[in-house]
């Protein structure tokens, strides 16, 4: 596991419980930094109608730009690990803010949750300008372990009342799609309490002496396109209305969403800060993936089934292109995304580098058979393009095929610190997966505590 940190991360606090608001202190990650620049500037990179197309994967082992080889660990982590995470923000998914201070608000507290087998706890953070939406963390910690708890983390689709079959779980107070069950002219009702828990599978996650933390992804930005609600128009800079072509779309949106919920997280004494894994399912995969290459304090990152945006290359992908996913979903990236629509070749960057980031933290792609879509062949030619940084911080990397499948376990011999693990399955998290994610956690992780 990465012992590096952030530059100038400053926190002191723990959790306390009771409604009592405790201020965690302000993050200086390293997400908004361009390269070489100030934390939230744009770096000086070339225009899209500049950059050289080349149908081959960028090297991460060769400088954009300059053309310069990264020998060394010290020359990736100095030179060319900022330039990617610049790359990734000023072409992709737009700069993402800097860190602001977050304050936690523990609303409730259930300690008989799952017949007493964890602890249930609503937080409600609040952090950014005035006005900014503030985002409800439901966290649900195993009882009765010797030890702090490992976390999963990861942000759900209809709301905390769908995660689990509980009547006092707070409704999310946003904008919720239709499709959510007991969504009634876009507002949550009773109706779709426990409604995704078997995408959750709590009662696993606590047997097996982890922790999950969640919120909905409209407390963040409400998955629509357009940017009036969520955190978007609370950070604009001033005379903008609405967010630069550089600026950040919905899925970095996200992904500093779970930054902040991390901020939270690492001053919990229940919880172990140095096993926070990321876990995200589909458009919240490939926000799972950008979260956790922006932020060395998440141990291990599992995109599920991410796809285009996510895992997948955009290099030669025939599910869905670039412009296919831009269409779609215009509000996921930056404007200038929309540039590299039909070609592809121009990117100065691509998904293997995402994963390079991750480097040398362990990463576990699941991919379903049955689901073309997420496109696993290009996922799987991501992990390749990443090897040689795990080889090169000194990691082992991607080791046999690359695939572990079914039930096989994770060994030695078929599983390095990144792997694609598939099983004959659609478009679905279910337990079926949820039992290797955990399988994988404990395998790179060590198994958590055994209750007493
Ligand atoms: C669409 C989209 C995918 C995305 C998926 C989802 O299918 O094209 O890119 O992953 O929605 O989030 O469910």
């Amino acid at each position: 596991m990465s012992e590096r940190w952030p530059h100038g991360l400053v926190y002191a606090v723990v959790c306390r419980w009771g409604g009592v608001v405790v201020a965690l202190g302000a993050m200086c990650g390293v997400a908004g930094a361009a390269a070489g620049g100030e934390p939230g500037s744009v770096a000086d990179f070339p225009p899209v109608e500049a950059l050289p197309a080349s149908s081959e994967l960028p090297d991460p082992l060769v400088m954009f730009g300059t053309g310069e080889a990264v020998r060394t660990a010290e020359a990736w982590y100095r030179k060319r690990r900022p330039q990617i995470v610049a790359l990734v923000q000023h072409y992709m998914y737009g700069y993402l803010p800097e860190a602001p201070a977050v304050s936690a608000e523990v609303r409730r507290v259930d300690a008989a949750f799952l017949s007493g087998r964890a602890t249930l706890r609503e937080v409600t953070l609040s952090f950014g300008p005035p006005g900014t939406p503030p985002v409800d963390l439901l966290v649900i910690v195993p009882n009765g372990r010797q030890a702090a708890a490992p976390v999963f983390l990861g942000i759900n689709f209809c709301g905390n009342h769908t995660v689990v079959d509980d009547p006092h779980v707070a409704l999310p107070r946003s904008w919720v799609p239709e499709r959510c069950r007991g969504a009634v002219e876009n507002r949550a009702t009773d109706e779709g309490r426990g409604a995704q828990a078997e995408a959750w599978c709590v009662d696993e996650l606590i047997a097996r002496g982890y922790a999950l933390a969640t919120f909905y992804c409209g407390d963040i930005d409400p998955d629509r396109p357009d940017f009036t609600d969520g955190v978007h128009p609370h950070f604009l800079r001033p005379g903008q209305t609405e967010p630069g072509p550089h600026d950040w779309g919905t899925i970095a949106a996200w992904a500093w969403g779970l930054h902040r919920a991390v901020d939270y997280l690492i001053t919990c004494d229940d919880l172990d800060r140095r096993r926070i894994c990321v876990v995200g399912h589909s458009r919240l995969g490939k926000t799972a993936l950008l979260a956790g290459a922006l932020d060395e304090r998440i141990a291990l990152v599992v995109p599920h089934q991410s796809g285009t945006g996510g895992m997948a290359l955009s290099r030669g992908n025939q599910q869905e292109t670039v412009a296919r996913i831009n269409t779609s979903f215009p509000h996921w990236f930056n404007d200038v995304f929309c540039q590299f629509n039909g070609c592809e070749e121009l990117l100065p960057i691509d998904q293997h580098l995402l994963v390079c980031l991750v480097a040398p933290r362990p990463l576990l792609d699941t991919e379903g058979d049955q689901d073309l879509w997420a496109n696993y062949e290009q996922a799987l030619a991501a992990l390749r393009g990443a090897d040689a940084v795990y080889k090169l911080l000194g990691r082992r990397g991607l080791v046999a095929s690359g695939v572990v499948r079914d039930d096989e376990p994770f060994t030695a011999e078929n599983c390095g610190d990144i792997v694609q693990y598939r099983r004959d399955a659609p478009h679905v998290l279910n337990r079926d997966y949820w039992r290797r994610i955990l399988d994988f956690a404990d395998f790179q992780l060590g198994a958590p505590a055994s209750a007493p």
